[in-house]
C-alpha cells in the first residue's frame, strides 16, 4: 500500500492572504489583559506563536465593547487605547519572527461575560464584587443558579453591530490579515443562534431564520467593515450536544447562508452553550461535523479538538474533512509543533535565522535550504 504524499504543508489562499500551511494556531484567551488593553504576556505569547511554523496565527476572541468581555482580563478592540496596545505589541512581536498571516477573532461574550479567570475558578462576577450585568438574547441564566443577563433591546442591537464594525476597522489599522467572527462556544452570537439561549419573540428569536438574523447582521457589517481583499472566517459549534438545541443540520444551512454573504472559511467547534451538554470526548472528536459541513457547502473548512499528532493532522487533510486544522492545547504543550510535524511528514516552516544551527541531523531539511557557516 503506498502512502499518500503529506498535504499538511500544501500551501492554501484565503482571498489575499497565503498560508504555507495547513496548521492554524486555534484562538486561546490569555486572561491576561488589562482593561482589555495587550500586555507584554501578550508580546511574549504571540512571539512564541509566531515563530511556531503554523501557517496563520489567530488571535484569542477579542471583545468588542468592554461587558462583551469573558473575564476581566479578556483582551479588547474597543477604543484608541486598546487598539494601541495590541498594535503595538502585534507589530514588535512580528518584527522578531518570520513572515506569518495573523488572523484575530472578534468576540462579544454574552452571557458567559463577567466570569473569573479560569485559574481563579471561572465562576460569575455579581457586579457588587466587581463585575458587569451580562447582555444576552434573552434573560435566560446559563446556569440554574446564576443570574440572569439582561436581555437586549432593538438600541443593543444596533450599538453592538456598529461595535463588531468598528473593530474590524480597527483591525485594518493595525495590520490584522484575517478576522474569525466568534459564533461558536455559548457566546453571544451563538446564544442568538441556539433556542436554548434565545427566547425572544421578536424578529430575532423563534424561527431558524429569525434566530440567524442578528448573527448574519453582524456578519453582513463586518463583511463591508473589512477590506474585499481580506479573509473573513466564522468559528460555528456544529451541536449544543443537548436535545432540543443548535443542531448539525442548522449549522450547515448557517454556513451555506455565510457563504453566500462572503464567508471564506468555516472554522467547526462545538458545544458551550448549556451546562447540560454531553459531549463525546476522542480523538478528533468534532472532525465529522467539519466533513460534513464542508461536503454539504463545498466552503473552505477548519477542523478543531483533539487534533495532536501530524499524522493525525495530515489525514484529516487528506481525507478531505477540511482544508485546515486548527491546535489549541497542542500548541501550549509543544509551541514547535508544527516543526516537529514538517520533521515527520517531510515538510518545511520558516524558522527564524537565531535558531538555524538547532536542528537536529534527522530533521536537517526543516527550515528548507536554510544553511549557517561560521569560521
Ligand atoms: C487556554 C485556551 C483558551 C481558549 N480560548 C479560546 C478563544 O479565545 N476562542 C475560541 O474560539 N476558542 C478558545 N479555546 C478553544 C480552542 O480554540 C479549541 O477550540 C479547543 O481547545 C479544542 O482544541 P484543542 O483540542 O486543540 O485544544 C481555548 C482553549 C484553550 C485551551
Amino acid at each position: 500500500m503506498t502512502v499518500p504524499a503529506a498535504r499538511l504543508f500544501d500551501l492554501l489562499s484565503l482571498r489575499d492572504v497565503t498560508l504555507r500551511n495547513r496548521i492554524v494556531v486555534s484562538p486561546m484567551c490569555q486572561y491576561s489583559a488589562d482593561e482589555g488593553r495587550a500586555t507584554d504576556w501578550h508580546l511574549v505569547h504571540w512571539g512564541q506563536m509566531l515563530q511556531s511554523g503554523a501557517g496563520m496565527f489567530c488571535i484569542e476572541a477579542t471583545a468588542v465593547t468592554p461587558e462583551g468581555r469573558i473575564t476581566p482580563g479578556c483582551l479588547g478592540l474597543w477604543d484608541g487605547a486598546t487598539e494601541r496596545a495590541l498594535g503595538e505589541r502585534l507589530a514588535r512581536a512580528r518584527r522578531q519572527a518570520p513572515a506569518m498571516p495573523v488572523a484575530l477573532q472578534l468576540a462579544h461574550a454574552g452571557r458567559k461575560g463577567s466570569s473569573a479567570r479560569p485559574w481563579e475558578g471561572g465562576a460569575l462576577i455579581p457586579a457588587e464584587a466587581g463585575g458587569w450585568t451580562p447582555l444576552a438574547p434573552s434573560a435566560v441564566a446559563y446556569a440554574d443558579d446564576e443570574a440572569a443577563p439582561l436581555a437586549l433591546d432593538a438600541a443593543g442591537l444596533v450599538r453592538l453591530v456598529a461595535a463588531f464594525a468598528d473593530a474590524a476597522r480597527r483591525g485594518v489599522a493595525i495590520g490584522i490579515d484575517a478576522l474569525e467572527l466568534h459564533m461558536a462556544h455559548g457566546y453571544l452570537l451563538h446564544e442568538f443562534l441556539s433556542p436554548l439561549a434565545n427566547r425572544r419573540d421578536d424578529a430575532y428569536g423563534g424561527s431558524f431564520d429569525h434566530r440567524i438574523r442578528f448573527p448574519l447582521a453582524v456578519f453582513d457589517a463586518v463583511r463591508a467593515a473589512w477590506p474585499a481583499n481580506r479573509p473573513l472566517g466564522v468559528r460555528v459549534s456544529a451541536t449544543d450536544w443537548v436535545d432540543g438545541g443548535w443542531t448539525l443540520e442548522e449549522t450547515i444551512d448557517l454556513a451555506r447562508r455565510l457563504k453566500a454573504g462572503g464567508a471564506d472559511w468555516i472554522d467547526v467547534s462545538s458545544g458551550g452553550v448549556s451546562p447540560k451538554q454531553k459531549i463525546v470526548l476522542g480523538p478528533g472528536y468534532q472532525v465529522p461535523f467539519a466533513r460534513e459541513v464542508r461536503r454539504a457547502t463545498g466552503m473552505t473548512t477548519m477542523a478543531v479538538g483533539l487534533i495532536t499528532e501530524p499524522r493525525q493532522a495530515d489525514e484529516i487533510i487528506n481525507a478531505g474533512d477540511a482544508d485546515m486544522v486548527a491546535l489549541a492545547r497542542a500548541l501550549l504543550w509543544d509551541p514547535r509543533w508544527p516543526w516537529h510535524a514538517a520533521a515527520a511528514l517531510g515538510g518545511t516552516v520558516n524558522g527564524p535565522q537565531p535558531y538555524w544551527r538547532g536542528l537536529p541531523r534527522e530533521a536537517a531539511t526543516v527550515f528548507g535550504d536554510a544553511r549557517v557557516r561560521q569560521r
